[in-house]
């Protein structure tokens, strides 16, 4: 399949493989319901580039999958995309592979903090830095964000005085912010690397989603000033923007010679390191021949944001959204409708039929919120749009 043949429009039948989305037991534990428009999950419902399947499909063929050498090429790729499409200039020989995202911030809490230690997150956040650094002993520490006329902003003030408590060692950073799709400004990243350097703070970054931008421009945290990368590491993978979470792949980089060495050895105490062969296959077809692709989901994005955001306008009143820079998670501000988190989760699933983040799940700070997901054909999203405005008129 040629790059011309790809279109987004066409659902494609995520049921006939396994699949956690569409999953109706998961469904029902989760909601209590199954028969519900699946937004929950953060992947895509598109098919991966048509280079990242030839890929794949070569590779399946060849049916022999013992060990493979390290690839010098894949690191080279890698490197070569963040200098070309984000400005940020590493050393490939800087990056360690994980399996998984979720794999590499466990690793890096483990390692850059002590056990009682605080690690500040700035809800609405992912969930699951909660989750991993109450299972590392670490204590949760928050820096919420502030929501005014323009959108999230980062309170700075409250950060210094988190950042005055020395048992708080690290700070775990969304760039984009999953759940509200900020890309943060690069003076944002610069006041908050002073705060955290000056206090002797180590920054995590996951920037799993931050090929996905289409308004403002990604920073990455580690390009803002030409120190910055001494003072942070970052959480990188292809999974979030070419949709290949069921075939996994993921990347810490981190230029700072003591924390690599102590990083380095880590790996290689628990090998967790190795390649596996298909990550690697889809991951260099991914970086070196799928710019195109990503573009066009890019712009697909942008599209099914306008949708949302003129019918939210025309057609459904109370209900906001607040406007993205990435990402395919939107996230809706239901707090006009004046329900509480338990009767706002309920309205989305038995009113609407939508499977969706209630906001709640992000911190308190998400309470009147959600998180819808959109990366699904427009045909799919104006079918559940519609279901959201007969819900609301009926309310
Ligand atoms: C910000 C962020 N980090 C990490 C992950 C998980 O990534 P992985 O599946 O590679 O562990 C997600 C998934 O939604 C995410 O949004």
């Amino acid at each position: 399949m040629s790059a011309n043949e790809i279109d987004f429009d066409i659902p494609v039948d995520r049921t006939e493989v396994p699949t956690l989305k569409f999953d109706g037991d998961t469904m029902q534990s989760l909601f209590g319901r199954a028969d519900l428009w699946p937004s929950w999950v953060a992947d895509m419902d598109f098919r991966a580039a048509p280079a990242v399947i030839e890929a794949l499909q070569r590779r399946v063929d060849h049916g022999v999958f013992g060990y493979e050498p390290t690839r010098g090429e894949l690191a080279a790729a890698i490197a070569a995309w963040y200098a070309d499409r984000h400005g940020w200039h590493f050393r490939a020989d800087r990056i360690l592979y994980t399996p998984r995202t979720l794999n590499s911030l466990a690793v890096l809490i483990d390692l850059f903090s002590g056990e009682g230690d605080g690690v500040i997150v700035q809800p609405p956040v992912f969930y699951d830095f909660k989750l991993l650094i109450r299972a590392a002993g670490r204590r949760l520490v928050k820096n919420p964000l502030v929501l005014g006329d323009g959108g999230y902003e980062m309170d700075f003030d409250q950060l210094e005085q988190v950042v005055a408590d020395q048992r708080n060692s690290l700070l775990i950073l969304c760039n984009p912010h999953n759940p509200i799709g900020r890309a943060w400004h690069e003076r944002d990243l610069s006041i908050l690397l002073e705060i955290c350097r000056d206090n002797g703070v180590f920054v995590i970054a996951d920037e799993i989603h931050g090929d996905l931008c289409y308004g403002r421009r990604y920073t990455p945290l580690a390009s803002v000033a030409a120190d910055a990368a001494q003072h942070c590491a970052t959480c990188l993978s292809p999974v979030k923007s070419f949709n290949l979470a069921g075939v996994a792949g993921s990347m810490i980089v981190l230029e700072d010679d003591d924390r690599f060495a102590r990083c380095r050895h880590w790996y290689d105490r628990f090998e967790i390191g190795k390649n596996f062969v298909f990550s690697t296959a889809a991951m260099l077809a991914a970086y070196r021949d799928s710019a195109d692709w990503l573009d066009r989901v890019n712009d697909y994005l942008r599209q099914n944001v306008a949708l949302v955001r003129d019918k939210l306008v025309r057609d459904i009143p109370g209900v906001r959204l607040v406007e993205p820079d990435g990402t395919f998670l939107l996230w809706f501000d239901f707090r006009e409708l004046g329900l509480d988190a338990d009767q706002l989760a309920s309205f989305l699933v038995r009113d609407a039929g939508i499977a969706s983040n209630p906001g709640h799940w992000f911190g308190r700070e998400g309470v009147g919120f959600a998180r819808i997901n959109i990366a699904c054909p427009r045909v799919r999203l104006v079918a559940a749009l519609e279901q959201l405005a007969k819900a609301v008129r009926a309310l």
